[in-house]
């Protein structure tokens, strides 16, 4: 009986392909190991991804060429039913815990070293490899002849769960190690996520109105402990290696701090804040330092480790139970606390964003005393279902705004609040100039729609009126903007135009000249055109070419102030969230007398009886459209560009109401998201097809 032999086998690949395979892979490895370990890249991104597509190419030529070091695997594999458990040849010890976060915790690790190794006074200083503690999960990394076979989690310590194919999306861990060929090297380190990262990945979630993470830590653990790789392409996780764990054939640096630098010189990445000290008073130092410069890292620690350098030392001082003698975790203030929701206020920003902020209890947290923290949006509050007299989760860490990160459940009282909605709780009307609020179609922020006449916006209002494509007011910057309105010196827009000399001198750092070059400059601005002071008005989503069409179209100020939303729709590239948008900011009598004022103090611009009308087809009025992936000609911001001057609106993420995803090359979750809803797909030819007809 034959037995049918494998495609790789009956067809060995070519002597070429196999060592062009091998070329691209290890240039793959080392310009990732530039690129994530060092982060110095000397290839541009679009070169690394020729390469790898042909090392893809080839692979999927001749599946013999697949090696468990090759790049392509970092993309992640099939779901898993289930993580294989590992027993790990070495133990995964912990480390003790010193919760005295004074220096004492410090004295007292170095005392009980020098009363294990029985030292006296007289004996010189211990020394120390001294790191950070890091906030993530531990792994152990097993490299087998330099190429990464198996990765484990620390599970009890005895056996751990097999994670190899998560891992390897890990571009920081090497696949592969520069100039090591021990036949086993096991390192162990942390995996965790960096703080930009993180919140990028909740800025994300927080746009397609996903439920935001938690935290760094428990991202990072999650994302390795789940079964479908998928999941985790858009977190990205990074590394740091701090010790070993079985080693065959390979002669171990007799330091712990020679380890680690032997570790970095075979590409993996070891985190630079660490140092080598002496004695309890080098320790405390350390501890000192970090605490420092804890804020600025761009990762969450909760302490430093101390451990005796010398390795032989080491091994005199062994355990207790399941950990080493020789090593301390020194921890820090925590960076989450539970606290108590006193109340919610809603604050204005400077663009008229409203944001819903935590009245709290005071609390130290991150090393601070916090009583405001961010519940950033509506829709994150009623997600994370946050109530007035909740226990909630606080958390600072870095030079992030403090945040309510989540609720307690079981801690609500019978008395809790209702669930927050912002519109009822304002009534409405912004609380800083009682404007009217809005919320559009697809966007998570309420917004107040005074503009100009609301306080909060006034300083943004005045520079966006004075800049050089609107009033153009020269002279008129942010130092001095802050100064009028600190002062109360101008309160609304049109008192600009009341500046005196006197006035204006009696500012600090203002001279005469400088006086009378604003006020003339004042005076100039008011010759202007109808477009330039429409786009001045700072109305939203009336930029500058919206601006232009239309004045060219009404051709007079009154005419816009009135037009309905249909005469609106009549505009070039007019579509129904600008013409709302321009219907509510004239509906609001504040806003006209801004208008009526300005003009009473000499603002002109010639008027016209209004261009015949110039409405262009709209075939996509009304549509929301999502783009994913690369369309083959149009650029992301043409294809934009096309949607919106068709009446259509283009979303970033995929939900019921959707009507089109436009999907190009490389389409990601929104695909799936699509497919999932039932939105119906189309790509560029599809696109094109509905730009030029009117479907229903
Ligand atoms: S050494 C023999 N070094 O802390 C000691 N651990 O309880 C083995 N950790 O989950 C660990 N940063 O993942 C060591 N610089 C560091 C560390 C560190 C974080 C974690 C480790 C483990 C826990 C130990």
């Amino acid at each position: 009986m034959s037995v049918p032999l494998a495609d790789s086998l009956e067809n060995p690949p070519p002597a070429a392909a196999v060592e062009r395979a091998a070329e691209l892979r290890a240039a793959l490895n080392h310009h990732a190991h530039l690129y994530y370990v060092l982060d110095a890249p000397t290839l541009p991104d679009a070169g690394y991804d020729r390469l790898f597509q042909e090392l893809q190419a080839l692979e999927a030529a001749h599946p013999a060429l697949h090696t468990p070091d090759s790049p392509t695997l970092r993309v992640g594999g099939a779901v898993l039913e289930g993580f294989t458990p590992v027993r790990h040849a070495v133990p995964m010890l912990s480390i003790r815990t010193e919760t005295d976060t004074t220096a004492g915790g410090a004295q007292a690790f170095d005392g009980r070293v020098r009363r294990e190794l029985e030292l006296d006074e007289t004996a010189g200083a211990i020394e120390y490899a001294v790191e950070l503690k890091f906030d993530g999960l531990a792994i152990n990394l097993r490299y087998e002849r330099g190429v990464l076979v198996q990765a484990a989690t620390r599970g009890d310590g005895e056996t751990g769960e097999d994670v190899t194919q998560n891992i390897r999306t890990v571009r920081q861990i090497p696949l592969r190690l520069m100039d090591c060929d021990a036949p086993v090297l096991e390192v162990r380190g942390e995996v965790y996520m960096r703080r930009d990262d993180f919140e990028r990945l909740n800025e994300r979630q927080r746009e397609k109105g996903g439920k935001t993470f938690i935290n760094p830590r428990n991202t990072a653990a999650g994302a390795i402990r789940q079964l479908d790789p998928a999941g985790l392409v858009d977190k990205r996780l990074s590394f740091f290696a701090y010790g070993l764990g079985e080693v065959q054939g390979w002669e171990v640096p007799p330091t712990h701090a020679a380890v680690l630098d032997a570790l970095a010189g075979m590409g993996l990445p070891v985190c630079v804040e660490r140092a080598v000290v002496a004695g309890a008073d080098g320790l405390v130092t350390f501890h000192q330092r970090v605490a420092a410069l804890r804020d600025a890292l761009p990762f969450d620690i909760d302490g430093v480790v101390y451990k005796v350098n010398d390795r032989a030392l080491q091994e005199r001082l062994g355990f207790v139970t399941r950990e080493p003698r020789w090593a301390v975790a020194h921890k820090y203030p925590a960076q989450e606390q539970m606290t108590r929701l006193l109340d919610i206020d809603i604050q204005v920003g400077r663009t008229g964003k409203l944001t819903p902020v935590a009245k709290l209890e005071p609390v130290f947290v991150g090393g601070t005393t916090v009583s405001n923290a961010t519940l950033h949006n509506e829709d994150e509050a009623r997600r994370k279902d946050v109530r007035i007299g909740d226990t909630v989760i606080v958390r600072r860490a870095g030079d992030v705004i403090p945040e309510v990160v989540g609720v307690v459940p079981d801690k609500r009282p019978p008395d809790a609040g209702e669930p927050f909605d912002l519109y009822q709780r304002l009534q409405g009307a912004c609380p800083v100039c009682g404007s009217a609020i809005l919320r559009e179609e697809g966007e998570v922020d309420w917004r107040c729609t005074g503009g100009l006449f609301c306080p909060a916006q006034r300083k943004q209002a005045l520079l966006h009126f004075a800049s050089r494509r609107m009033m153009d007011i020269e002279g008129l910057g942010d130092k001095l903007v802050d100064q009028l309105v600190d002062a109360g010196i101008i309160r609304t827009l049109p008192e600009l135009y009341q500046l005196g000399v006197l006035k204006l001198t009696a500012l600090d750092r203002m001279g005469e000249k400088s006086a009378q070059n604003l006020v003339a400059a004042l005076e100039k601005s008011k010759q202007t055109t109808l477009a330039r002071f429409l786009f001045s008005l700072g109305i939203r989503h009336v930029g500058e070419a919206t601006a232009k069409d239309l004045a060219r179209h009404f051709g007079r100020i009154d005419a816009i102030m009135d037009a309905s939303e249909e005469q609106l729709l009549a505009v070039r590239d007019v579509g129904p969230i600008v013409a709302h948008s321009i219907r509510t900011f004239f509906e609001q009598p504040h806003n006209r007398e801004v208008v009526e004022q300005l003009r009473a103090a000499g603002v002109t611009w010639e008027e016209h009886d209004g261009a015949v009308a110039d409405a262009s087809p709209k075939p996509l009025a009304g549509k929301t459209l999502v783009l994913t992936g690369t369309l083959p000609t149009l650029s992301r911001e043409d294809a934009k560009a096309l949607i919106e001057a068709a009446g259509g609106k283009v979303s970033g993420s995929v939900s019921k109401k959707t009507h089109w995803v436009v999907a190009g090359e490389e389409a990601g979750s929104k695909l799936d998201k699509a497919r999932e809803l039932g939105v119906a797909v189309v790509d560029e030819a599809g696109l094109r097809a509905l730009l030029a007809t009117a479907p229903d």
